[in-house]
Order: structure tokens, then sequence, then C-alpha cells
């Protein structure tokens, strides 16, 4: 149990570009709405810095030293646990009362003719048969189908998805090194095992002695990977820049990449989605290509740093300039089906995706709510043209492939509209090269940035709670915005440590046109960093950087997951929990820290609250950190076993739920 030296170097994929050309706004709106919001506010200067207690439902208590030391005093929180300590170490920890229990690692086999994992055995063939690389999003549902007579409810049973994101090259295969030059060595045996590294799992559960362990050879049990065929439905389907030789078509592409979070669907079905995929594509073509501008929108690179594109011509620009335009979407997948077709759901928009989380409109119609994760970019929201019918599970199951996608805009004055992206109206016309609503939806970064809407610092998850109807979402960070470029909703210039705003729907009703938005918490270190706003009873050890995945437990608790504290803010990334109401509203709480170099994503609570399952993703992703000497080995430990991503599943000893 060694603390390691900090801070370490920058994590080696991760998107710090920007794509988005200009995403300043005139600077004579800008100074319009700052005037007219403090006039709103009756001339209060602090207008676009308001604190985000001062929307708390109760009045925070007297302020209080932040270095008390005392970690024990729960303060106004409802969270009973004793929090941890900020640190980094080669080892995760879990506050004091609690259990980590490994559930499954990359390349546990999943089927009863999968090999063993040997790191040093790999192949394509055995990967497609194991759990994938770089777990995030995790969705924990009903053993059986909901709805049929078999769907019981058996808090000691489930079936999980995991999404696999991506793959750390230098850390899955010995004598590859590190840095930009080690993905352009790998071998092309290497690049089809990253494939079939990529994807999601199904997977049974099982809880036995009160000990959670993943069934080898369960029934459900599947591996998604970047070969799996998938259907393309909805208007991207057929069209012209879809068509690549393989699929002259353009309705059926092989595989998903770089799925990050996702969803579920009140039917029983996974939304996840794919986010960073432009890593993969490379070729002249991106600088001298016809579509060269509609490459550079979503981050498209002639050298970008993995090796596919040597490889594997699909991935190359110059043969197959299609092909990209094929991902970035929201793929369904039915997961009580093995044998199922997933379908990525165009509708729903291309870009860099983090999560798809649903809601449901007063009138039925399902809502689903999706952030573009980069710098700059957009909060994106579906609405189905028809109500989901929940006495007829199959009349759902296309249901995603109709309806109107959104894009947000904040107003400064705490407000926020949604603005239709529909071919011919406003500028999405064909002189604006928008011909069919496939056009609109293959471009819909470029289609939201027409329409005014507001870039964002990099939206990560956005999820709902359950208790109050809110809306959640979180803002990873934003370096590069500058002092001209801040607003209401993204107030802070070089915003290094993210926050996390929090939505209203107008009327309560998802489906609303408007909404109204507030401030939740804005991250960093309290007294040092600008601009933070927590809960005053906020202890040194509560604060957070890097939001990124949340949830909820049943209580409506937020539980929130970082991805970057250590470049950010020199800790480790974590899991919080803070309350959404009363006394402790917006006390955040360090529940459980993170290995070396890992991020926490993935967070969900059995229906019980008594089990949280965490997906800890790049355990040793550090500059210099390489398969023969990692920076940990987590969470074998043992000598030669590189770091392997896992999904762990957290429970009380006492067998009481998370938090109290
Ligand atoms: Fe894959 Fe937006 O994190
Ligand atoms: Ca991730
Ligand atoms: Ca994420
Ligand atoms: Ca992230």
């Amino acid at each position: 149990m060694t603390d390691l030296p900090m801070p370490r170097d920058l994590p080696e994929i991760e998107d710090t570009g920007r794509s988005n050309p200009d995403p300043r706004r005139p600077i004579g709106e800008l100074i319009a709405e700052r005037l007219s919001r403090r006039a709103a506010l009756g001339g209060l200067a602090a207008a676009v810095l308001a604190p985000a207690v001062a929307q708390a439902q109760a009045p925070a208590p007297a302020p209080r030293a932040h270095d008390t030391g005392n970690a024990n005093d729960a303060g106004p929180s409802s969270l009973g646990f004793a929090e941890l300590r900020h640190r980094y170490s080669q080892r995760d920890s879990v506050a004091e009362g609690y259990e980590i229990q490994t559930l499954i690692r990359w390349g546990d086999p999943l089927f009863n003719d999968s090999p063993a994992f040997d790191p040093l055995k790999q192949t394509a063939a055995s990967q497609s048969r194991q759990f994938g690389y770089n777990c995030d999003f995790i969705a924990v549902l009903p053993p059986f189908r909901p709805g049929t007579a078999q769907g019981q409810r058996d808090v000691d049973r489930a079936v999980m998805w995991v999404n696999h994101e991506y793959t750390n090259t230098n850390l899955m295969f010995p004598g590859v090194g590190t840095g930009p030059e080690a993905r352009a060595r790998i071998t092309a045996a290497q690049v089809q095992v990253e494939l079939m590294a990529h994807g999601g799992s199904v997977v049974e559960i099982r809880r036995e002695a009160g000990r959670w362990r993943h069934v080898k050879g369960a029934r459900l049990n599947r591996r998604i990977t970047a070969e799996t065929p998938m259907r393309i439905s909805g208007p991207a389907a057929g069209h012209a820049r879809m068509k690549t030789s393989a699929d002259p078509a353009g309705t059926l592409v092989l595989g998903m990449l770089n799925n990050c979070a996702g969803g579920t669907t009140p039917w029983g079905t996974i939304l996840t989605c794919e986010e960073n995929f432009n890593f993969l594509f490379g070729g002249a073509a991106a600088d001298t290509g016809a579509q060269a501008a509609a490459y550079k929108r979503y981050g498209i690179t002639a050298s970008p740093p993995y090796a596919w594109f040597r490889h594997v011509d699909r991935f190359n620009l110059d043969r197959e300039p299609n092909e990209p335009n094929r991902f970035g979407w929201v793929v369904e997948i039915d997961p009580y089906d093995p044998a199922s077709t997933p379908v990525k759901r165009t509708a729903l928009g291309r870009f860099k995706h983090e999560g798809c989380t649903h809601a449901v409109a007063a009138d039925g119609r399902v809502v689903l709510y999706s952030g573009d994760d980069e710098r700059f970019e957009f909060i994106y929201r579906f609405v189905t043209a028809r109500p989901w019918d929940p006495n007829n599970l199959a009349a759902n199951r296309d249901l995603l492939d109709e309806g109107t996608l959104s894009v947000a805009k904040f107003e400064a004055n705490g407000t926020l509209a949604w603005l239709p992206l529909v071919q011919g109206q406003g500028p999405l016309t064909p002189e604006n090269g928008f011909h069919t609503q496939g056009d609109v939806v293959i471009e819909a970064r470029r289609a939201g940035t027409l329409l005014g809407a507001t870039p964002m610092d990099r939206p990560e998850d956005i999820e709902t709670n359950p208790m109050n109807g809110k809306v959640y979402v979180a803002l990873t960070n934003n370096g590069n915005r500058t002092a001209q470029q801040v607003d209401a909703a993204n107030p802070r210039a070089r915003n290094t440590h993210g926050h996390i705003l929090e939505m209203t729907p107008t009327g309560g009703d998802h489906g609303a046109a408007t909404a109204n938005w507030a401030i939740f918490l804005a991250a960093g270190k309290p007294g040092v960093d600008p601009g933070t706003q927590y809960h005053r009873a906020t202890s040194d050890q509560g604060w957070l950087s890097c939001p990124d995945n949340v949830a909820f437990d049943s209580k409506g608790r937020i539980w929130i997951a970082t991805d970057g504290a250590p470049d950010a803010a020199g800790i480790a990334d974590g899991l919080y929990g803070a309350d959404t109401a009363g006394l402790g509203r917006g006390l955040t709480k360090l529940f459980y820290q993170a290995p070396a170099g890992a991020e926490v994503c993935g967070p969900v609570l059995a229906s019980d609250d008594k089990t949280l399952f965490l997906s800890i993703q790049h355990p040793g992703e550090e500059r210099g950190s390489t398969y023969e000497t990692p920076t940990t080995r987590w969470p074998d430990f043992t000598p030669g076993m590189p770091p392997r991503p896992s999904v762990i599943a957290i429970v009380k000893k006492d067998g009481g739920a998370i938090g109290g």
C-alpha cells in the first residue's frame, strides 16, 4: 500500500482538442446577456457566479473550517460513512465498513470454451471470448426481460451490461513501450486483439454468501466487438455517405467503437454510446479528401494515435472515406436475446456521445438526454414521435427511429431552450448542405452550431434524479475556455475542474421545449481554485475535480465519479456522494478512491441500494507506464500480470444500504 509521488503526467488518450471552430459568441450578445442577468437579479454584481447553494431548499449551516481533519463528522449530510483521505496509491480504497469485491476483470472467460487469460498469449480469438478492455458504462438489469412472467425481482441475480471503451496498447502488450510511437509499432495481429477488446459484454452475475461473482457460460453471456454486425436504422440508413465497398447499401456496419457511457430504455434494452471514434481513423484524406471539413469537425486527423488505419483498410480514409460516418452513434442492444442484431439508432444524432439516459415525458413519449464530450460541444435531447407501450414490448422495437433531436441553448436568465434539429427548418437547408434529415444527423455538430447551441465545458454524463425529476449534467472540464468565452452556464475561464448543472424541465415535463437550470456545484479545491461552489461544510477531503459519470440511489442522493482529477488537482480519481436536497445538499464526501492512473466510471446501484457497481478504467495509465513496469498491477498484484481494468462491487459489511 504505497502512496505514490504526485502529481503524475497526463493520461495518454484523452481528446484534448477542440473540433468546434468558433465557439465564441458575439461579444455584444454576451454583454447584453450579462446586463439583463444583472437586472433580473436586482443589480447583483456577482450574478454570473451565483452560488449553487443559494438554490438549496434549506439554508446551509454556519461556515466551518475546511481543514477540520474530522472525517467522522458527517455534518448535515445524510451519508453516514467516514470519508476517505485524499491520497494517491497503487491500490484502491473505500470508506471504513465497506468491502470491495472484484467482479470481473479484463480477460476473464465468459463462455465455457473461453481460454483462460494469458497476457503473453493474446489472440483475437481468445479476446473475443473474454471480458474486454477498459470497462465503462454498466447497466444492471433483472435476470429476465421486464414485463415477462419470469421477470420477478431477485436481488441476488442480474444481467449486467458493460462497455469496453478503448485500449491502452502499451499496457496490454509486452515490448510495445510507451508514448505515441507505441501504437504505431504494434503488429497487425495486435490490432486484431484491440478490435476484439472493444465493444461490450453481457454477463450474468450472482450473489452467493454476500459475494458477487460472474457466471461463466451463463445463457445470456455475450461479447460485442468492433466486428459484430450491426444494423443501421433511422434517417442516415442507406444515405450515400454511409455506403462503403463492404456495405454498398449503407445499412450494415461492423462493430461499435469507443463506447463510453450509455443508458437503458423502459422496455429493457441497452443504449451504448460511441464516443472518441476519431482516434481510430487516419489517412491523407483527413486533410485533402472531399469530406475533410466534416472530418475536422469530428476531430479526425491524418495521423491519429492508433495504428489501426495502417493495418485495416476500413479505418483508412483514403480507402473508405465513408467508414467514419458509420461511428459516433447510439447503439441499441437487446441483452435478453444473445442472437439479436444490435442497431445503430441514427435519429439520435452523430457526435461523441458520452451517454444516453432516458426519461418519460408527461404524454408517454420517451426522452433521451445525451452530451457530446469535447470542449465547446453541445448537449442534445431526443424525443420519440410516439409514446412507448408498456403492454406491448414489441411495439417499442423501432420507437427510437422516429422523433425530434434537439440541442440546448442556455440563457443567462437561468432558462434553456431545446432547439429542434430538423431538416428544412431555420438554417438546416440544402444551401447549407442539409438535403435530408440524414445529412442533419450525420453532421449534428455543424447543425447545432448553425442553430446557435451553447458550447459547453465537455458534457459527460446526464442523469435524471428519480426523486426530484431534475436532470444533472456533468461538465468535466474545459481548460481552453477564455475569459471572453464565459457564459452563465459555463461561468469559469480555464475551467480545469468542471461543474455540474441541474436542469428542471418546465412543468416537470421532460418533453417540454424549455427548462430552468442552475449550477449544482463547481469543482476544484475551495479556497484555492477560483469560483468553486460547494456546501459550506464540504471538508478538505470532500472536494472533487473533473466530474464525469453520476448515479442516484433510491433516496435521490447523487454519486459522482471523476476522471482527470490527478492531472487537474493532484488527487486520485474517486467516487463522491452528496445529498441533492435538505441540509446536506451539495455536501460531497469521498467514498471510494481509484488505484493509480485509473478513472472511476459506470456507477450504478443495485435496485436494493445494497451494492454499488463501478468500472475501474485504465489502471496504470500514466506517462512512462508500460506492460513491463506499470505504475500499478491492480487488481491482481501478481508479478508479471499487467493492470486489468475491472468491474468492482462495493457492499456494506453489515449488509446495509450504500451510504446508510
Ligand atoms: Fe469516455 Fe467522455 O468519457
Ligand atoms: Ca472513460
Ligand atoms: Ca466518461
Ligand atoms: Ca471522461
